[in-house]
């Protein structure tokens, strides 16, 4: 996807950004069928991750749709925060950012997450971009409720 197109813009959060990435992980959690998992993102957790790890942000216009917050070790990365703000999920936006994310991260050779294992429609979205479930961790985020892991190779 060319980095602007009908408005859409696509790079890296800035400092500052944790309040609007803050405000859009809150509605996606409040509004998902599942649950999205045990951590609590703060905003300075958020403006630390900011800060000190690259991430992914999605615009139209003013509007944060979709944010990516990631950590790099060597040729591994793990997400640690991937959502869509609810008014704009279902239209391709999260598949157009894990797209620029490959293509930022060439020479990267696996992509590494947890889910919950009830969070069904993050399951979908991670299954259609080739994830595979590599393992699973009992009463990760909490008694009774179990971590999936999830891998993607790349070539
Ligand atoms: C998972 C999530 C990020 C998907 O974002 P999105 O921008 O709506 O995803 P896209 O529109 O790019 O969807 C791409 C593909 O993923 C799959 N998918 C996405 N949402 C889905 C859903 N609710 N049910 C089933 N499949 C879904 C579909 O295959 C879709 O392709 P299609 O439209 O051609 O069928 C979004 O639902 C979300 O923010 N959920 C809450 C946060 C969350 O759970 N994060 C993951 C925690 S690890």
């Amino acid at each position: 996807m060319p980095d602007k197109v009908a408005d859409i813009s696509i790079g890296n959060l800035q400092p500052g950004d944790e309040w609007l990435v803050h405000r859009l992980w809150e509605r996606a959690n409040s509004q998902s069928q599942g649950s999205i998992g045990g951590h609590t993102w703060g905003v300075r957790s958020l403006g630390r991750h900011i800060d000190r790890d690259p991430s992914l942000a999605l615009w139209k216009g003013g509007d944060l749709c979709a944010v990516i917050l990631y950590r790099k070790q060597g040729e591994l990365v793990e997400i640690d925060l991937l959502a869509t703000d609810p008014n704009h999920q279902n239209q391709g936006k999260m598949l157009a950012l894990f797209q620029e994310l490959i293509k930022k991260n060439q020479d990267v050779n696996e992509i590494w997450l947890e889910l919950h294992e009830s969070n069904t429609s993050a399951l979908a979205f991670y299954q259609k971009v080739g994830f595979q479930k590599v393992g699973e961790r009992k009463d990760y985020y909490g008694k009774g409720e179990t971590a999936y892991l999830l891998s993607l190779t790349l070539s």
